[in-house]
């Protein structure tokens, strides 16, 4: 371990994210009475242009007047390329009450971006003698997105999650796909004429993940477009899991259950991963660093990995 310890992520249930446009508003008691941990109101692409304005409003009236029960409730505002985002934050800092916990920062391409959004927010707090301080999420979803990953992790004490964004992100990076994540067709290799299907999204994921655990953020894997598509969402959200994210948005309803079946470590995992926990308690008792658990080695590190599985299991039930 480095000289400096790994902080911890939000300790926090984050299995599934639910959006739902600001503009559409007969959706928002549906989302809260939904089983998603975070909710995400949106200001921006589900957004049209002319509907900014009532969206806006729309967004600041539920939070303040609906029960949104004990989820995490945040708004994705407009991108900084944009003239929206601004009136989006005053709006929203002045007017909406302190049931917000989150401000979604999309396509943000580098500490600047971040820093901004910071500035505008604190001297609202400030003026509007807010106590609680609204929390940041990103977006990453471009080219200088991927590119700048760490610095934007560690842009403000703020920032408490992070998502890929796959359809921004292909658009941005030249990709030649048209689908919202999962498998491209395209992206195989070719084994004695048979075809193999890599992971197109892989190499940035990780590089969330590593970003995201390296300032103590949350990774999130984003949106999976084909809801027709359980079992398409079900291997993204594996792979996302198997990464270290913690979970993934849901554009429909029927992608939350989903999500949270896969991102709630089952009772197999958890219960082989205390069995590891025991057989090293067992194994350190009689001054041991290493034992054999299910003809395999087990280790000090195993302890941690074991650990990770069953504080995410306790997470989650304690919620
Ligand atoms: N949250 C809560 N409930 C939702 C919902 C959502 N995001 N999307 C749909 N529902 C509800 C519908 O109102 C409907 O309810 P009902 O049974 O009471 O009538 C039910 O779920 C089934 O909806 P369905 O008819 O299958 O979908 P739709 O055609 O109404 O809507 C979408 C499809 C994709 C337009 C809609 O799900 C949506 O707007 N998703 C979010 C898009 C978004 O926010 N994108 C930005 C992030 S990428
Ligand atoms: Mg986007």
């Amino acid at each position: 371990m480095s000289f400096r310890i790994q902080p911890a992520a939000p300790a926090r249930p984050n299995r599934c994210q639910l959006f739902g446009p600001g503009s559409n508003t007969k959706l928002f008691a549906k989302m809260a009475a939904s089983d998603a941990d975070v909710i995400n109101l949106d200001l921006e692409d589900s957004v049209s242009p002319s509907d900014k304005d009532t969206a806006r409003a729309n967004v600041i009236e539920a939070i303040n007047n609906v029960d949104w029960g004990k989820k995490t409730l945040s708004v994705r505002i407009n991108g900084l390329d944009t003239p929206y985002w601004y009136r989006d934050v005053v709006d929203l800092l002045e007017q909406a009450s302190d049931r917000l916990d989150q401000i979604m920062i999309p396509k943000v391409g580098c500490a600047g971006d971040i820093y901004a959004v910071d500035a505008l927010v604190t001297a609202i707090e400030r003026a509007k003698g807010r106590t609680k301080p609204v929390n940041f999420e990103v977006i990453i979803e471009s080219a200088a997105g991927i590119a700048h990953v760490e610095e934007i992790a560690a842009a403000s004490p703020r920032l408490v999650a992070m998502s890929l964004g796959a359809a921004d992100f292909a658009a941005s990076m030249g990709m030649q796909t048209t689908g919202i994540g999962g498998t491209q067709e395209d992206y195989y290799m070719l084994r004695e004429g048979q075809k193999y299907w890599s992971d197109p999204w892989h190499w940035a994921q990780t590089a969330i993940v590593a970003a995201c655990r390296t300032h103590g953020l949350l990774p999130v894997d984003g949106p999976f477009g084909d809801f027709s598509d359980d079992d398409g969402y079900i291997a993204q959200a594996l792979r996302s899991a198997t990464l270290g994210m913690v979970g993934k948005w849901a554009i429909h309803p029927k992608q939350i259950a989903l999500a949270n079946q896969v991102f709630t470590p089952s009772d197999a995992k958890v219960t082989e991963a205390r069995e590891i926990l025991a057989a090293m308690e067992e194994a350190k008792a009689s001054g041991s660093g290493a034992t054999v658990y299910k003809g395999r080695l087990v280790d000090i590190a195993s302890i941690k990995q074991a650990e990770v599985i069953v504080k995410q299991a306790e997470l989650i039930a304690g919620s």
